[in-house]
């Protein structure tokens, strides 16, 4: 029977820490993380991402960013220390969250308390650049759809699926299939906005580890999204390929790769050691076994147009 993963309520009314998730970013921003040392520049995400972006977008001319889902506001704080000439605006479903962010971003920064779903279109045609860091995955996620349900089921989410596969003529390759409904309406919504550039970042369910690092991080991929529990709620991993789809129907060009190809990590003894141990001596060991696996795991899309 087919279940909707919704956790709008979760954000909404009982979030108070991400703690319990360690984003990559928060992961990054002490400045004495273990993972600072295997990357290959000692400095923060959203520094790391400014000068990743600048490689496909001339930064000169983006003068509004809008992140959706800042969480502690960390990335957008080091990313107007390298644009100190962006008006930058914060959106989040939380309270708790933008509350942090209101302490942590100074400068030219409004925030908007919403559902970035539900924010008014007219704002996003006045962006240049929309950050969606580690943000899709709580979207809503349409689970256990099989190929009968998605002829006969009269439920508005299922009609949003079908139109969605029916429009953007997306591959399913599992029976019954999971559907990053949420994401897909998000990135949509943002196309038709026509806002310039997007980044998009997330767990993918179609990731694979390369180069030196493929025999000892086991990431490879399903095809299908799969959930990832977390306290209080769950989310899903996201079919890349059904983003790409749709931002390539609205004219857009796509960069598309793992987070490794901005945080540059390189084998050392020391890490090979660690990745190849089955358990771990050290706390410092267990954070870099799981960093490295998100090196993999996650991907970005830059889109432009
Ligand atoms: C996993 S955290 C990521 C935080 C941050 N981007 C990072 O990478 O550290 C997800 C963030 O998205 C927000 N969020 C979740 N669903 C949302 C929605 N529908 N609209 C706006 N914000 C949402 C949460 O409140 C939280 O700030």
């Amino acid at each position: 029977m087919i279940h909707i993963n919704n956790t709008s309520t979760y954000h909404k009314e009982q979030i108070t820490t991400l703690g319990w998730e360690l984003t990559v970013c928060n992961m990054l921003y002490p400045e004495n993380s273990p993972c600072r040392e295997v990357i290959k520049k000692n400095a923060p995400y959203g520094t790391l991402l400014c000068e990743f972006l600048s490689s496909f977008i001339d930064m000169k001319q983006v003068k509004t960013i809008l992140e959706a889902g800042g969480g502690y506001g960390f990335l957008m704080k080091d990313f107007l220390a390298c644009c100190p000439h962006v008006q930058a605006i914060m959106v989040d479903i939380s309270p708790a969250m933008l509350a942090e962010q209101k302490k942590n971003i100074r400068g030219n920064v409004s925030f908007i308390h919403s559902d970035f779903l539900e924010l008014d279109n007219a704002l996003l045609s006045d962006i240049d650049l929309i950050i969606c860091n580690e943000i899709i995955g709580d979207f809503i996620t349409v689970c256990d759809i099989t190929h009968d349900i998605l002829e006969s089921f009269a439920l508005d989410e299922i009609k949003e699926c079908k139109r969605l596969i029916n429009e953007y003529n997306l591959e399913i390759k599992a029976n019954p299939f999971n559907f990053n409904l949420g994401a897909l309406l998000a990135i949509e919504k943002i196309c038709k906005a026509g806002t310039k550039y997007i980044y998009i970042s997330e767990h993918s369910c179609e990731s694979e580890s390369q180069g030196e690092f493929r025999e000892c991080v086991p990431v490879r991929p399903t095809f299908n999204p799969y959930e990832i529990r977390l306290f209080g709620h769950s989310e899903y991993t996201i079919r890349f390929s059904h983003l790409e789809a749709v931002a390539k129907k609205w004219g857009y060009t796509i960069h598309r790769g793992v987070y490794n190809d901005i945080f540059g990590c390189r084998m050392t003894p020391k890490l090979q050691f660690i990745l190849n141990s089955t358990a771990s001596a050290k706390d410092e060991y267990e954070i870099l076994r799981q960093f490295i696996g998100d090196m993999f795991t996650y991907e970005y899309v830059v889109c432009c147009k």
